[in-house]
């Protein structure tokens, strides 16, 4: 008997009844769902993890089926996708492919063509296993921030989106257990928690974990923080050592939201993690925090210089100077976020600012922060208005971040 195939079926432009009727109907074959749409299709292939996508549609150029197999493939880069269309130009054909397809058929087709093509779609792909058999584990990030309210899911929210813009896998968790609000900055409903998660019998694999990661439309896969504070306790070092490790496999980002100061979770985090996004604001008690911040990673033996220093607020006229930032905390910070009244504005619509207003200082900034990180040069840094010369790298405490500002390879 054939080996079993468990596939999803996003049908567009088609009659789902016709194309139902041509897919396979012996008992190796299970059909998961038929979905209309992506952000249906990303959420099933994210609750049902199959083993095949087959994208049924019309195949024409302008045809919303392309966005569906792009989304399709950015969800489960592993999943094959085979695409099912009545006819195929050759322009679609290309952008099928480029979108991810691993194959296409002509619809309608046989029964039997069908299960071959995808029986072979499905052995050709490097799958699940193989594919994570030699790759590097991707990077996780730690946003921190001795202080409340500095701005660390501000940071964390817009970097995430901003790494997914560029194409790469995003996993957001966060893990403000208590008070988190990742959720709510990204427009998300709070459907499925770590909490949730932690309660839920069994071993923890990618098929389990991947069913808790909300979608947004960015791309980003989110883990929400539980829903009330009391059940933050139910999400001990052990469950999130799990955690990291397996979406490290599955994700080339795994960026990590925290609460304020260095709780045991926070702790955890910053031992697994690759690199460090220090989230400080622009007064005295703030750079006072920032600074005990580094001195606690420097106690802790991080490599500083897989340490980024961000500071938020920087527009504000509040009579701090460059060489003051710089004498505080013993270097330059690697990127400035100003002060926007915009910024309040998207937490509130649940969009971040990079999506909302893509051109705007803040958005620009997120823009060199997630370069910094990627390791592409970045060839012009934001003076700070209120902070006279504070973009200028000529100082000796800069050294360290100047290297970073012109293209440190990750
Ligand atoms: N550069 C900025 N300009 C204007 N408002 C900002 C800026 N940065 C942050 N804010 C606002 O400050 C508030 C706190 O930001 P955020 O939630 O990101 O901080 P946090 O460090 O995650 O806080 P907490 O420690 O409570 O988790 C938010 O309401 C946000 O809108
Ligand atoms: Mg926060």
């Amino acid at each position: 008997m054939d080996p079993s195939i468990r596939a999803l079926v996003a049908v567009e432009g088609l009659d789902a009844f016709d194309v139902q009727r041509a897919l396979p109907d012996d008992a190796s074959f299970t059909l998961l769902a038929m979905t209309d749409g992506v952000d249906e299709t990303v959420r099933a292939i994210i609750k049902e993890t199959p083993d095949l996508v087959v994208v049924a549609c019309q195949g024409r150029e302008d045809d919303r089926s392309l966005h569906i197999i792009d989304a399709a493939h950015r969800a489960a880069p592993t999943v094959p996708i085979i695409v099912l269309a009545a006819a195929s130009p050759n322009g679609f054909l290309r952008r099928a492919f480029e979108a991810g397809a691993a194959d296409m058929a002509i619809f309608p087709q046989t029964k039997e063509q069908l299960r071959f093509a995808m029986s072979i779609a499905i052995a050709r792909h490097p799958g699940k296993g193989a594919e994570l058999g030699g790759k590097k584990d991707g990077r996780l990030i730690c946003v921190l921030g001795p202080k409340g309210g500095t701005g660390k899911t501000l940071t964390s929210t817009n970097l995430s989106v901003c790494l997914a813009q560029r194409g790469e896998r995003v996993a957001l968790i966060d893990l403000d257990l208590q008070f988190g609000d990742v959720a709510l900055c990204l427009g998300l409903p709070p459907e499925k928690t770590v909490y949730d998660l932690a309660q839920s019998p069994g071993a923890l694999d990618w098929d389990k974990l991947s069913a808790f990661m909300a979608p947004h439309s960015s791309g980003v896969h989110t883990l929400i923080a539980p829903r009330r504070p009391d059940q933050a306790s139910a999400v001990g070092a052990e469950l999130l050592r799990e955690i990291y490790s397996i979406l490290r496999q599955n994700y080339d980002w795994v960026v990590v939201d925290t609460p304020p100061g260095f709780t045991a979770e926070v702790i955890t985090s910053i031992d697994h993690s690759t690199d460090i996004v220090m989230v400080g604001m622009l007064d005295s008690l703030s750079l006072k925090n920032t600074k005990l911040g580094l001195e606690t990673l420097e106690l802790m033996k991080y490599d500083t210089d897989h340490i980024y220093l961000l500071l938020n607020r920087a527009h504000s006229r509040v009579g701090i100077s460059q060489s003051d930032v710089e004498a505080v905390l013993g270097r330059t910070p690697d990127v400035f976020i100003p002060s926007d009244r915009e910024i309040p504005r998207t937490v509130n619509e649940g969009i971040p600012i990079v999506v909302a207003r893509p051109q705007s200082e803040p958005a620009e900034a997120f823009g060199r922060l997630t370069d910094l990180l990627m390791g592409e040069s970045v060839s012009t840094v934001q003076p700070v208005p209120a902070l006279s010369g504070v973009g200028d790298t000529s100082s000796s405490a800069a050294a360290g971040s100047r290297r970073r500002l012109f293209g440190r390879k990750g």
